[in-house]
C-alpha cells in the first residue's frame, strides 16, 4: 500500500510539467500556419486514394491546399496530416471561407471540421490472458484455441488509446519468435521513451499523434490547468495493455491525452498509418457522443470503414453511458462494437469489523492482513476527521487525493463505474460498515488479502455503465454487436497510476472489453487467415452465450436488474472457442457496406469516390434491412416485411440446416426455406417474413433465429417494434 500512496503524490507533483510542455508546443505551433485565429482544424475527406504513390497523394493535398493560399509556403503551413495511405485525405487550419471553397472541389467527398472524441474509459488495458475469458462452458478448449494458434503469434494487434507504459511485464518477449516479415510500422522514440531500448518482439510499434489535438487547443487557457501528466511520447501516464492473445504483437497508436481526450484528425493518421503498417486487427477504445455526433459518427468513422475494406477487423467500445438506451456509439456496420459484462471471476476481499460482522468486497489487496482503525469521510474536504493511518469508508466519490494518509479506501457504490477502488462494496455493505462506525467508539477493521473466485456464484451480467442500443443512427442496424468482460479487470498498470497495487489494479469500462475481442479476433485470425472482418463478426456474434454454465440467463444491470437483451449485449457474452468453428458465416463485402450508404443518402459520386472505383446505388435503393448482418432489427414493422440473409459454409460439405424460430412477443417469423444443404464453402440466401399482429405501436420485442445443423448452432437475435402508421 505504500507504494501506491506516495505513487500517488508523485502524480500530483507531475502535473506541473504538463504546463510547461503545453506552453512550448503552443508557441512552436503559433509560427507554424496557426497566425491567423480565425482558423480551425478541418478534415478534408477524398476517399479512397488515386495514386499508389503515397508521394504523389501528398503532392495532390498540397495542390488543392495551395489553391486557397497566397504562397506555397502558406499553404504547406496550413497542413497538419496528409492522409495517403490507407485512404485520401488531409487535416488543415483553414477559415472557415477556405473550407466551403475546398468544399466545392470536385475531388472532396466531405470537410468536417475535427472534433475531440472521448476515451471510452479514463483507462484501458486487458485480460491477463485468454484462460481468463469467461469460460463457462468449457474452459480446456480456450486452451484449445490458445494451443492451435500457437497463442497468436502471428497476429499483430493495432491500438489506439492513450499508449503504453513500456516497462510493464506484460511487454517482456522472452521466447518471442521474430517479428512478422509483413510489419511495415515502427517504433518512435520520444520523452522517456527511446525505441531501442523499449520496443521489442513483443511491442513492435509504438508512434503518438499530437499535432490534430495541439492545433485544437491552441489559446484555450483551460486545458494548461490540467493535473494529468502526459509523455510526449508513447509513453501513457496512467496505464498499460495486456493482449488477450498472450503472443500477438502489440503495435500502440497513441491518440489520445487525458486532459482533453482524442482528435478526429490524429485519430485519422493512426488508420493511416496503421492500415501501411500491415496490422491484423485494431481496437478502438474511443468514441463521440449520441445524440449529438450521429453526423461525425458517419463521417468520422469513415477512416474505420477504410480499415475494414482491407480486411482489418475494427473492434470499437461500445461507450460508458449505460443504462440509458440509444447511448452505444461506434454504430456504422463496420465496426464491432463491444459492450461490457462482469467477469465471472472476482477478486473476494474479507473485511471483518471491530464487532465481527463480515463482508465481502472486490479488491487486489495481497495480504498480509492488516487492521487500522476505521473512519467515514462524509466530504473530500473534511478535515474535521483524522484518518491518519485509518481505513476510510467512502460512498461513490473516491477522492483518492484527499486521502493520501489513509491505510486504504472502502468505496461502497451501487454502480461499478469508472472508478478505481482499493476495495470496492455495495451500496447496502457500506450502509451497514457506516451504522458501525456511528455506533462504535472507536471502530477498527481487518482487511485481509483477496483470493481468487471463479465461477459461480461470480456470473456474468452486462453492467450498468455499459452503453445500450438501438442504435439512434440507424435503428435496423443492431448495436452493440456483442458483450465481453470490462469490469474489474485485472490489468497491468503504470506505477504513476493512483490505485493500482504494485503495478496491478482492477479498471472498469467498454475499453477494457474490447481489448479482450481484438485479442479473440487476433486468435481467429491466426486460424482462419481468409475471413472478413464481417465473416469474424458474425462468428463472434452468432456463438455468444446467452445464458451461464448452470443454465442461468445473462442479466443486465439497470436502475433494476432484468434479463439481458439484444441491445444490452447483441449476440451475448463472447465465447472464443465456439467462434473457431461457427459451422455458417453471414460474410459481407464491400458491395454491402454500399448498399448501407446507398440506404444512408451517400450518392453514386460519392460512393465512387470513396471506393475509388465506379459505383452505382441499385435503384430502387436497397433496404437497410436486407443488409447481411448476424441480427434482425425491424425498428418499424407495420402489418408485415419480408428480408433475406445469406449464409456461407465454413464447415462441413454437405452440412444440412434446420432453422429453428423463436419469434418475438406478438410477432410471427416465417422463414423460407427452412432447410439448407450446404456443399462445401457454398453461398445460400433464405428469407424471413415478419408480421405483427399488435394493434397498436409497441417498444421491442425480441426472439431469435437459429440455423443448426446438430452440432453447430448459428444463432442471431431478432428484435422487432411494431409501428403502425396512421393511413387516411
Ligand atoms: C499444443 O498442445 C500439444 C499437445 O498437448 C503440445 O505438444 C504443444 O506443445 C502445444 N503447443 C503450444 C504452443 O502450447
Ligand atoms: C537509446 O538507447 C540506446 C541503447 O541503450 C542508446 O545507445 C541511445 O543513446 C538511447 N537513445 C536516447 C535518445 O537516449
Ligand atoms: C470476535 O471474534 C474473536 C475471535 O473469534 C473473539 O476473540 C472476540 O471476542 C470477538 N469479538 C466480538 C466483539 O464479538
Ligand atoms: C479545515 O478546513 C477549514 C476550511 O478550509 C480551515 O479553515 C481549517 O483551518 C481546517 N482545519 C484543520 C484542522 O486543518
Ligand atoms: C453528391 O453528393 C455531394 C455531396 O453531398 C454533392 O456535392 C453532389 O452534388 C452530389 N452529386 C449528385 C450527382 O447528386
Ligand atoms: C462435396 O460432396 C460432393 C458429393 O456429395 C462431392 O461431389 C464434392 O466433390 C464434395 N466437395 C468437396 C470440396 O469435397
Amino acid at each position: 500500500m505504500e507504494n501506491s500512496l506516495s505513487s500517488h503524490r508523485l502524480v500530483l507533483l507531475l502535473s506541473f510539467s504538463l504546463v510547461l510542455f503545453l506552453n512550448t508546443e503552443l508557441s512552436s505551433l503559433a509560427s507554424a500556419g496557426g497566425t491567423n485565429k480565425n482558423t480551425k482544424v478541418y478534415i478534408v475527406y477524398l476517399g479512397e486514394r488515386e495514386h499508389d504513390d503515397p508521394e504523389l497523394v501528398t503532392a495532390s493535398h498540397h495542390q488543392m491546399l495551395e489553391s486557397l493560399h497566397e504562397s506555397k509556403e502558406e499553404a504547406h503551413n496550413s497542413m497538419i496530416y496528409s492522409y495517403q495511405h490507407g485512404f485520401s485525405g488531409f487535416a488543415a487550419l483553414l477559415t472557415s471561407s477556405q473550407a466551403k471553397k475546398i468544399s466545392e472541389h470536385p475531388s472532396v467527398i466531405h470537410v468536417i471540421p475535427n472534433r475531440i472524441l472521448k476515451l471510452k474509459t479514463t483507462r484501458t488495458w486487458d485480460l491477463l490472458s485468454l484462460s481468463q475469458v469467461p469460460t463457462s462452458s468449457s474452459p480446456s478448449s480456450v486452451k484449445g484455441l490458445l494451443n492451435e494458434t500457437n497463442m497468436g503469434s502471428d497476429a499483430i494487434i493495432g491500438l489506439l488509446d492513450t499508449g503504453i507504459w513500456p516497462e510493464s511485464e506484460v511487454f517482456n518477449d522472452q521466447g518471442f519468435g521474430p517479428i512478422p516479415k509483413r510489419w511495415r510500422g515502427k517504433c518512435e522514440s520520444g520523452e522517456d521513451f527511446n525505441a531501442t531500448v523499449h520496443c521489442n518482439k513483443k511491442l513492435i510499434g509504438a508512434k503518438y499523434y499530437q499535432k490534430g489535438m495541439m492545433a485544437e487547443i491552441r489559446g484555450k487557457r483551460k486545458y494548461m490547468a490540467t493535473e494529468s501528466r502526459e509523455f510526449k511520447s508513447n509513453r501513457d501516464a496512467i496505464g498499460t495493455v495486456r493482449g488477450g492473445a498472450p503472443r500477438a504483437r502489440i503495435a500502440s497508436y497513441k491518440v489520445c491525452w487525458h486532459f482533453i481526450g482524442c482528435s478526429v484528425a490524429d485519430m485519422w493518421k493512426a488508420y493511416d498509418d496503421a492500415i501501411h503498417d500491415g496490422v491484423d486487427v485494431l481496437s478502438v477504445s474511443i468514441g463521440g457522443r449520441v445524440p449529438e455526433d450521429s453526423e461525425v459518427d458517419q463521417v468520422a468513422y469513415v477512416a474505420a470503414f477504410h480499415a475494414v475494406a482491407k480486411g482489418i477487423p475494427v473492434v470499437a467500445a461500445a461507450g460508458n453511458d449505460g443504462p440509458g438506451a440509444q447511448k452505444v456509439v461506434n454504430v456504422a456496420p463496420w465496426f464491432l462494437t463491444v459492450a461490457a459484462t462482469t467477469l465471472d471471476r472476482s477478486f473476494p476481499t474479507k473485511i471483518t469489523l471491530g464487532n465481527n460482522q463480515t463482508f465481502y468486497a472486490e479488491s487486489l489487496f495481497t495480504g498480509p492482513d492488516i487492521t487500522t482503525g476505521l473512519a467515514y469521510l462524509e466530504l473530500p474536504s473534511d478535515n474535521s476527521t483524522d484518518v491518519k493511518g485509518k481505513t476510510i469508508l467512502v460512498f461513490d466519490k473516491p477522492f483518492l487525493e484527499e486521502s493520501v494518509a489513509a491505510a486504504a479506501v472502502i468505496l461502497a457504490q451501487n454502480v461499478p463505474d469508472e472508478k478505481y477502488p482499493y476495495i470496492l462494496t455495495s451500496y447496502e455493505h457500506g450502509a451497514d460498515i457506516l451504522q458501525y462506525i456511528r455506533t462504535t467508539r472507536s471502530p477498527t477493521v481487518r482487511i485481509s488479502a483477496a483470493t481468487t473466485l471463479t465461477g459461480p456464484p461470480a456470473a456474468a451480467k452486462v453492467v450498468a455503465f455499459s452503453s445500450r442500443g438501438p442504435n439512434s443512427v440507424s435503428p435496423a442496424i443492431l448495436k452493440p454487436d456483442i458483450a465481453a468482460p470490462g469490469v474489474n479487470i485485472l490489468a497491468a498498470l503504470s506505477p504513476l497510476y493512483p490505485s493500482g497495487h504494485k503495478g496491478f489494479g482492477l479498471l472498469s469500462g467498454t475499453s477494457m472489453s474490447t481489448p479482450v475481442v481484438s485479442g479473440i479476433i487476433a486468435l481467429l485470425k491466426c486460424l482462419h487467415p481468409d475471413w472478413s472482418p464481417a465473416a469474424i463478426r458474425s462468428a463472434l456474434v452468432t456463438t455468444a452465450w446467452r445464458t451461464s454454465k448452470s443454465g442461468e440467463p445473462i442479466f443486465a444491470e439497470g436502475s433494476s436488474e432484468k434479463l439481458a437483451d439484444p441491445f444490452d449485449y447483441g449476440g451475448g457474452l463472447v465465447n472464443p472457442e465456439s467462434a473457431a468453428d461457427p459451422g455458417l458465416v453471414y460474410d459481407m463485402g464491400i458491395e454491402d457496406y454500399v448498399s448501407y450508404m446507398c440506404s444512408a443518402g451517400y450518392n453514386d459520386t460519392s460512393i465512387s469516390r470513396v471506393l475509388g472505383k465506379k459505383t452505382n446505388c441499385p435503384s430502387p435503393a436497397p433496404s437497410i434491412l436486407d443488409i447481411n448482418l448476424p441480427s434482425i432489427t425491424i425498428p418499424n414493422l407495420d402489418q408485415e416485411v419480408t428480408l433475406t440473409r445469406t449464409l456461407t459454409n465454413v464447415g462441413p460439405n454437405n452440412s444440412v440446416y434446420q432453422a429453428v424460430i423463436e419469434s418475438p412477443l406478438g410477432v410471427t417469423l416465417t422463414v423460407y426455406p427452412t432447410t439448407l444443404v450446404f456443399g462445401s464453402g457454398e453461398v445460400l440466401s433464405y428469407a424471413v417474413t415478419a408480421k405483427t399482429s399488435h394493434k397498436v405501436n409497441t417498444g421491442y420485442f425480441f426472439g431469435s433465429l437459429t440455423w443448426t445443423d446438430g452440432v453447430h448452432d448459428v444463432r442471431i437475435p431478432v428484435s422487432v417494434q411494431t409501428k403502425i402508421m396512421n393511413k387516411p
